[in-house]
C-alpha cells in the first residue's frame, strides 16, 4: 500500500480505501461484508468511508463491528452527515442540532470515541454555512472529528468555506468527496483547481463506475448474476451506466488493460490515482476477491500514450460539464 496526505494536513490515508455504500447492511450478509473488511485490512488499506445515512445508519454497525479489535490508531474512519437518518425535519442536513445528534448516533454506531475525517455529505442550502462550519469546529475542539471535509460540493461552495473558516478561524476543509471515474470527470474544471491552491484532496468514490468499468456488464446481455445492477439496493443507482453506447465503449478499454497486463478494475482505478489532486481511491467489494483485484492499482503508472487510448477509446460518452456537481436546492 502507499499513502498520500489528506489535503494540507498531516493526515496520511491509505491511496485505497474501502468504502461501505450499498453493500453493508444492505446487498451483502454481515459475513460477506467482515471477509472483505479483512481482505482490505490485509492488503494494507487503513482508510475506511461509510455514512450515517447508508442502509438506514446499518452500514455505520457492521463497519463498527467488522473493525473491532482493529488497533484504533492503525485507522482512519470517515463518515457524513446530511442525507435522512430519521423521519422529522431536522433528522437532515447541516443545521448545528442535526450535526450533533448525527456525529453522536455514528460514534456509537462504529463503536469509536472520534472519527478521523466527518463530511457534509452535500452542501445545505437552508442552513447558514457559518453555522455548519461552526459545528464542525466545535467538534475539532471536542476531540469528536479529527478532521473535516464535503463531499460533492462545487468549487465556489468549497472556497465560500474557505474563505469564512480563514475569517473565522474555524478548522479549514482539508477534503471533498466527488464522484470521479474515466467516466465522470466533472470536478476536471474547477473542483480540482480551485482545490490544488487551496491544499484540499479529492477522495474519490465509484472509480470502477460501481462496477461498469470492470468490464463485466456486456451490451445487448443482461448483468451478470449478483451484481449491484441486480441488487435491490444498488440497480437504481447503476443505471445511468448501463446504457449500450457506454457498455461498448468500456470493452474497448479490454486491450489496453490487456496490454499493461492489468485487470479492467485495475486499469480504472489506477486511472483516478494519476491525479495528483486524488488522495484516494474508495472502492466497494461484495466479495474480497475484488478488493484483492483492486488494490493492486496501487503504484501503478500510466503514461501519456494510455491515457490517450483511454480517452480515444471511450469519446463522447465521458461526463465533463462542471455543471453535474450538484446539492439538492431543498434539504431532502
Ligand atoms: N460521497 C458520496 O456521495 C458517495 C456516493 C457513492 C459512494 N461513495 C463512497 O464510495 C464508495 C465506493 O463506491 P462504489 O461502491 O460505487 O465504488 P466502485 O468501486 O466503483 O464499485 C464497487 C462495486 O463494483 C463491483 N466491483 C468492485 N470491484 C470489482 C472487480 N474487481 N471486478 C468486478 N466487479 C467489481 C462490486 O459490485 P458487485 O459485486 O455488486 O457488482 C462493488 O460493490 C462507497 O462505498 C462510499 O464509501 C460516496
Amino acid at each position: 500500500m502507499e499513502f498520500r496526505h489528506l489535503g494540507r494536513s498531516g493526515l496520511l490515508v491509505s491511496e485505497i480505501s474501502y468504502g461501505n455504500w450499498i453493500t453493508h447492511g444492505s446487498q451483502v450478509e454481515e459475513d460477506a461484508a467482515k471477509l472483505c473488511v479483512r481482505a482490505a485490512l490485509d492488503e494494507g488499506i487503513t482508510t475506511f468511508d461509510t455514512a450515517d445515512v447508508y442502509a438506514g445508519t446499518k452500514a455505520e454497525e457492521v463497519l463498527g463491528r467488522a473493525l473491532k479489535g482493529v488497533r484504533r490508531e492503525s485507522l482512519e474512519i470517515f463518515t457524513k452527515v446530511y442525507w435522512p437518518t430519521g423521519p422529522g425535519p431536522n433528522d437532515r442536513g447541516l443545521s448545528r442540532k442535526h450535526i450533533t445528534e448525527s456525529v453522536h448516533g455514528s460514534l456509537r454506531r462504529l463503536q469509536t470515541d472520534y472519527v478521523d475525517l466527518y463530511q457534509a455529505h452535500r452542501f445545505d442550502n437552508s442552513t447558514p454555512l457559518e453555522e455548519t462550519l461552526k459545528t464542525f469546529d466545535d467538534l475539532v475542539r471536542q476531540g469528536k472529528v479529527l478532521y473535516v471535509g464535503v463531499s460533492e460540493w462545487t468549487a465556489g461552495q468549497i472556497a465560500q468555506a474557505l474563505k469564512i473558516a480563514d475569517e473565522m478561524g474555524f478548522d479549514r476543509i482539508v477534503s471533498n468527496q466527488p464522484q470521479y471515474s474515466a467516466l465522470w470527470r466533472v470536478i476536471e474544471a474547477e473542483v480540482v483547481p480551485l482545490s490544488e491552491k487551496e491544499g484540499v484532496s479529492q477522495i474519490v468514490w465509484s472509480p470502477i463506475a460501481q462496477g461498469v468499468l470492470s468490464g463485466k456488464y456486456l451490451p445487448g446481455q443482461p448483468p451478470p448474476a449478483g451484481s449491484r445492477a441486480t441488487s435491490e439496493s444498488g440497480a437504481g443507482f447503476i443505471s445511468r451506466f448501463l446504457e449500450d453506447d457506454v457498455l461498448t465503449r468500456v470493452q474497448e478499454l479490454k486491450p489496453i488493460a490487456a496490454d499493461l497486463g492489468l485487470t479492467m478494475a485495475q486499469l480504472a482505478v489506477a486511472w483516478v490515482l494519476q491525479n495528483p489532486n486524488v488522495a484516494s481511491a474508495i472502492v466497494g467489494a461484495t466479495r474480497p476477491e475484488q478488493v484483492r483485484d483492486n488494490v493492486k492499482a496501487v503504484g501503478v503508472k500510466l503514461d501519456a500514450e494510455v491515457l490517450k487510448r483511454i480517452d480515444d477509446a471511450l469519446g463522447p460518452i465521458v461526463e465533463r460539464d462542471p455543471a453535474k456537481t450538484v446539492s439538492p436546492e431543498k434539504r431532502p
